[in-house]
């Protein structure tokens, strides 16, 4: 019997994931990264968990910088990839952000690049967010780093269309049912494809709603990479920044 999968179980394992995003490098990783460390201060020995990791480019960098770096994530491909940079300083594991994953441990929990939100039910979140405040020790900190729902919904109505090493991608945003929905359509040679992104449009209040459920609280919001304050307005992201 052919069993069903989420969109999120299938299309950052392709390599049209990665050819769409490959400006999402370890540069800008490494950039973000420095701010943010200069930002939390973490002493050297701090344990650092990297929730939905991808490929690792944020942990990987992390992990040289000298801090012990767990990375997390749900597709087998990425933590296989991942795996290559492991080391005495650097772990990787495949697992569901819904569960905890070590309790009272980490020093610093981070979610990047809009790798939140991706589940049909909104209690789902909650327990995500439940697991990841359960892996900080107290006084840790949880970084999430999503878009900012008012810029994404202000932007939807310019579609795209694009090639990236001979991959064509013709992308249309909507907002349907509490989701921004991208549909990627794609043309390869002779192939045909089309992939869904389907992200819960999570606000700034939802998050802080959740953030109060879990007993965390809000120490900043940032709008965008340079760590600029947020302005719910004109902001490409919602970076919060809570302590356990
Ligand atoms: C947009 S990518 C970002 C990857 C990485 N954070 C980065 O910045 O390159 C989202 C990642 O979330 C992972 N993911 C999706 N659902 C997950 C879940 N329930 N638990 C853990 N990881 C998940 C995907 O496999 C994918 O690698």
């Amino acid at each position: 019997m052919a069993s069903h999968k989420y969109w999120f179980e299938t299309w950052f394992n392709t390599h049209y994931y990665d050819a769409l995003y490959q400006h999402r490098d370890e540069n800008e990783a490494a950039q973000f990264i420095d701010r943010l460390i200069t930002y939390l201060q973490p002493e050297q020995a701090a344990t650092i968990l990297d929730v939905a990791c991808g490929k690792g480019r944020h942990a990987k960098y992390l992990a040289d910088k000298g801090f012990t770096v767990t990375g997390i994530d749900l597709s087998y491909k990425n933590i296989r990839e991942a795996m290559s940079y492991e080391n005495e300083k650097i772990s990787f594991f495949q697992h569901d952000m819904q569960n905890i994953f070590r309790i009272n441990y980490f020093d610093c929990i981070f979610n990047f690049f809009t790798s939140f939100g991706y589940f049909v039910n909104k209690k789902d979140n909650l327990q995500s967010i439940r697991s990841f405040a359960g892996g900080l020790k107290p006084g840790g900190f949880l970084v999430i780093d999503f878009f900012n729902v008012n810029h994404v919904l202000d932007h939807l109505v310019e579609d795209e269309s694009k090639t990236i090493d001979a991959i064509q991608f013709n992308i249309t945003k909507s907002f349907e049912d509490g989701f921004i929905v991208k549909k990627i359509e794609i043309a390869e040679g002779d192939k045909r494809e089309i992939f869904y992104e389907k992200v819960r449009a999570i606000t700034k209040q939802e998050f802080e709603n959740y953030f109060d459920a879990c007993n965390l609280k809000v120490k900043q919001i940032f709008g965008d990479y340079k760590l600029n304050t947020f302005n719910s307005a004109s902001s490409e992201r919602l970076i919060l920044i809570a302590q356990k």
